[in-house]
């Protein structure tokens, strides 16, 4: 059986890549139904193009509000039949409204050990507190930013002569292994979302991977 993501995007994609790639049409029934963008033109864009997946463009200044812009995204999403959608360097805060129609099928890629470092600049914040473990964080979305439950974690080691950029080489390196990762399991069925009154995530994640690295 299929299951089927719409991945947000608003920059270079190198995260959505890594879906196309290991995942896309290969692993657990997993395609890319959709892909959409707040910025016309990223280059994310036209990676899913190459691909032959459908896109869509929702940027804010074409609608009244960001509840309107949301609306039609959600609409699309749903018209799309999707099961999950990830945003994948997507830097817009969701509408309540907008998470509400999609209850713990929204999940988020963060460059930093949540909740340590969120928000844009979480690579160059974590370098310069001096963290010696830094890492990537998969979470469910809430309507704060970077504070939905955690799904998986995964850590390195910041180097004494790292730079920013070495930093973000490495940190990018990881998100392309544990994205695919988190999505494989939850195409499996092999993870959890917390009950009421927790944000514990139960993830099953006993079997070998599937995916070709
Ligand atoms: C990633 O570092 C992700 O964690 C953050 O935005 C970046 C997106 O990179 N939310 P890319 O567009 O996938 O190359």
């Amino acid at each position: 059986m299929a299951f089927r993501l719409a991945v947000l995007v608003s920059g270079s994609g190198s995260n959505l890549q890594a879906l196309i790639d290991r995942l896309h049409g290969r692993v657990a029934g997993v395609e890319v139904a959709l892909v959409i963008s707040n910025v016309p033109g990223a280059l994310a864009l036209e990676r899913a193009e190459r691909a032959d997946i459908p896109t869509a463009v929702f940027p804010l200044h074409e609608f009244p509000d960001r509840e309107a812009r949301d609306r039609a995204m959600a609409a699309a999403i749903e018209t799309a039949g999707v099961d999950l959608v990830v945003l994948a360097g997507y830097m817009q805060l969701l509408t309540p409204a907008f998470l509400r129609r999609f209850p713990h099928r929204v999940i988020n890629l963060h460059p930093a050990l949540l909740p340590s470092f969120p928000g844009e600049r979480a690579i160059a914040d974590a370098l310069e507190y001096g963290v010696k473990l830094t890492g990537v964080t998969v979470h469910f979305v809430d309507e704060g930013v970077d504070s939905g439950p955690v799904i998986r974690q995964e850590a390195i080691p910041v180097h004494e002569d790292d730079t920013a950029a070495s930093l973000a080489t490495r940190v990018h390196a990881l998100e392309h292994r544990v994205l695919p990762r988190v999505v494989e399991l939850f195409a499996k069925g092999k993870i959890h979302p917390p009950g009421p009154g927790s944000r514990v995530v139960r993830v099953d994640d006993s079997q070998p991977s599937e995916i070709d690295w």
